[in-house]
């Protein structure tokens, strides 16, 4: 018998889960786990059980990586091995420190008694991947800490520390050090009051909840859900899974184990778990570009406006010493009050400590002076978007910068090789694309100018991680990955609203999706003559064959510019939004037809949901053909982290994935031909397969 979990120490027997990295809880483990249980409920010198992980993790749950083969069904499964744990004659205690997610909490819910370091992370993320708690989460952790907790343990699919969960009821005894002396005092009480008062363990399943109580509670819960929970049938079902806790528990686990394989087995949970590998995916180098980072401890940021501010801000929280360099005094005590201003809010929303947020504009020096640039390891370039803006300031970066340091752009557009090309060191150049705001944005384009080093990127992917982002390496080429195929997505847009639909309706049609805003709503917010500027500077250049909707520029030839201006596509009073858009955007949109020679027609929602995202598939298969996205899965990883793209649809590739290929291609065709001269059908091939 294979016993290797198993260790005796005096009256105890220690069961240590260990499975590197995360002990998650593989069939391996399962299998070892029931043998160890039986080798202690066997051994007669023991007459009470620890089961415990390590420092770092207790357990982190399944092995998502099983989930659909064989192995996730194959005996013991999570349940066997639970149900072992909860009929054991030997009381069992989890001993817990680090993290306890997922299965990993639902063992502990079995167990007789839980301890656990204060420290230690306990939670079910499940909702999280559009699944619900499989093996006995909801229905033993209502028994044992009541309904409220275990909906905010679930719904928001948040870990908490077992010092917030102190009094929940989910805990025994919460220990700030020696949890193995405490845990194993618990257990040997607990089979001593067994061996003299002959009382029954405790355990979740003899606990009842009440069923009025309940159906009210989860009643109310069920309204209040969102838009956006309701598109995702996990919340839902958590609600219907809890309201089977009131009965007895093994009818509650089977409907509950019913709930969760339908889950399982619908897109939404499909389509969340594809995010899930392909941000782990995204973060990992191309084999040919593996090479050593250059260390980085101090960055400089050249422009302190609303990018270089927040990139700043998260360069400090990670560690690193920061130099803000702005043009002149006026701009730098701006870009620095940004800044500060940003600490001050922190700490006043007492989200920050003020020594903490004092150690981080410590190592802030904000200056004027060019020469300071020779102290940084990696310079972020942060200025206006105009090429000759910023081949000017690289110039100078290249005069001051010393040798060997790594030396980024943040533009959204503009080629990284024009700018590289200026210096003395293209080698040393890359584009590092944040998002606004850039210090809560995850996303990050690491992109690839044609000389960059192979070490220069892999600098950008580790500061990437060190700034606690999702690094995804880009190609060079108009709008990278994201503003790409943002820009086709946008672009057919505009062309709905010249075949008939407003504003309003294709942001609703959108929205309805899942998109956290429509298209409209977001240019307005981010202001429109970002891209009137654009489109001004490629008017000499632009193709008059090409199907091109002027609307947003007459929206700025009269001063609306968005939010800022209190109009845009809508009009804002107080900063709010109308509902729908007003008689002056209604007449330009008209007009805009007339000359196009279209009859204006009502678009149903799903026809205008289809048109958006097929022109972003179209753009996506573009990319990869290209080489742009080096895999298909970092499209994803960039339209769900950077635009709004609903994480449970999985992102354009994955959508694309699930549709018929050939009602795909056909309708593409008449994108294309209702586009006119300049759309470019993308081969699909290399993206469905
Ligand atoms: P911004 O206008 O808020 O800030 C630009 C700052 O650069 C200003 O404070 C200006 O004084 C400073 N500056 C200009 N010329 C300079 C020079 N020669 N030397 C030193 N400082 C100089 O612009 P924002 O929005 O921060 O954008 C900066 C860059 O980031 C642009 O390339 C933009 O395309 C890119 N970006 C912007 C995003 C956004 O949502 N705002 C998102 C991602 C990238």
């Amino acid at each position: 018998m294979n016993t290797d979990l198993y260790q005796h120490r005096g009256p105890l027997a220690i069961i240590t889960l260990d499975n590197p990295p995360v002990n998650s809880l593989g069939h391996a483990l399962r299998q070892r786990l029931v043998t160890a249980l039986a080798a202690a409920q066997a051994d007669t010198r023991v007459c009470a059980i620890v089961l415990t992980g390590n420092a770092k993790v207790f357990c982190a749950g399944a092995d998502v990586s099983e989930f659909g083969t064989p192995r996730q069904t194959a005996e013991p499964v999570l349940a066997t091995v639970l149900s072992r744990v909860e009929n054991c004659t030997k009381p069992v205690v989890a001993a817990i420190a680090g993290v306890a997610l997922g299965g990993g909490l639902e063992l502990a819910l079995a167990c007789h008694a839980r301890v656990a370091l204060e420290s230690a992370k306990l939670g079910l993320p499940e909702v999280l991947l559009g699944l619900i708690p499989g093996s006995g989460g909801t229905q033993r952790l209502p028994r044992l800490v009541g309904l409220d907790t275990a909906l905010a343990l679930m719904m928001g699919g948040q870990a908490q520390t077992a010092r917030q969960l102190i009094d929940s009821g989910l805990l025994d005894a919460v220990v700030s050090a020696d949890l193995m002396e405490a845990a194993c005092a618990r257990a040997i009480s607990l089979a001593d009051e067994l061996a003299v008062h002959r009382t029954a363990l405790p355990r979740a399943r003899d606990r009842q909840l009440d069923a009025n109580t309940t159906q009210a509670r989860l009643a109310s819960e069920r309204a209040k859900l969102t838009p956006r929970q309701q598109l995702q049938p996990a919340y839902a079902a958590l609600l219907d899974a809890l309201q089977a806790a009131t009965l007895p528990l093994d009818q509650g686990l089977q409907r509950e184990r019913e709930l969760f394989l339908q889950l399982q087995a619908g897109t939404p949970s499909k389509a969340l778990r594809h995010q899930f590998f392909a941000e782990r995916e995204a973060t990992k180098r191309p084999a040919k570009l593996q090479a050593e980072p250059r260390p980085v401890q101090t960055v400089a940021i050249v422009g302190a406006g609303t990018m270089g501010a927040g990139i700043a801000i998260c360069a400090l929280d990670a560690g690193l010493n920061v130099i803000l360099l702005e043009q002149d005094a006026a701009a730098l005590q701006r870009g620095q009050q940004r800044v500060t201003g940003h600490y001050q809010g922190r700490i006043a929303a007492g989200k920050m400590k003020a020594a903490v947020a004092a150690s981080a504009e410590a190592r802030l020096s904000p200056t004027t002076d060019w020469e300071q640039l020779s102290r940084a390891d990696l310079v972020i370039e942060a200025v206006f978007e105009d090429l000759a803006v910023k081949q000017e300031v690289f110039k100078k970066i290249d005069a001051h910068a010393r040798p060997g340091a790594v030396l980024a752009t943040n533009t959204s557009y503009l080629d990284v090789d024009a700018i590289a090309n200026v210096t003395r060191r293209p080698q040393d150049v890359l584009g590092l694309h944040f998002f606004s705001p850039a210090n809560v944005m995850k996303l990050l384009e690491v992109v690839r100018g044609g000389q960059s080093a192979a070490d220069v990127l892999a600098t950008g992917m580790a500061l990437g991680k060190t700034l606690k982002k999702l690094p995804v390496l880009c190609g060079n080429a108009f709008g990278f990955i994201g503003n790409r195929i943002y820009n086709a997505y946008r672009k057919q847009c505009e062309f709905m609203l010249e075949d008939g639909a407003w504003p309003e309706d294709v942001d609703a049609a959108l929205q309805a999706f899942g998109f956290a805003m429509g298209p409209f709503a977001v240019a307005d917010l981010s202001g429109l003559d970002i891209a009137w500027r654009m489109r001004k500077a490629q008017a000499a250049t632009r193709d008059p064959r090409e199907r091109y909707v002027a609307i947003l520029d007459h929206l700025c030839e009269q001063g609306r510019l968005g939010r800022k201006t209190d109009a845009g596509y809508y009009s804002y009073v107080d900063g709010k939004k109308s509902k729908t858009t007003d008689a002056v955007v209604r007449d330009i949109i008209t007009q805009a037809s007339l000359q196009r020679g279209i009859t204006r027609r009502e678009l149903a929602a799903a026809d205008i949901q289809r048109r958006a995202l097929l022109a972003m598939v179209n753009e996506a298969a573009m990319l990869l053909s290209e080489g742009v996205a080096s895999r298909a899965s970092d499209i994803d990883v960039v339209l769900v982290q950077g635009y709004g793209f609903p994480r449970w649809e999985g992102g354009p590739v994955f959508w694309a994935r699930q549709q018929d290929r050939a009602a795909m291609e056909r309708d593409l065709q008449t994108l294309a031909a209702e586009a006119g001269h300049g759309f470019v059908l993308a081969d699909l091939s290399a993206l469905l397969n």
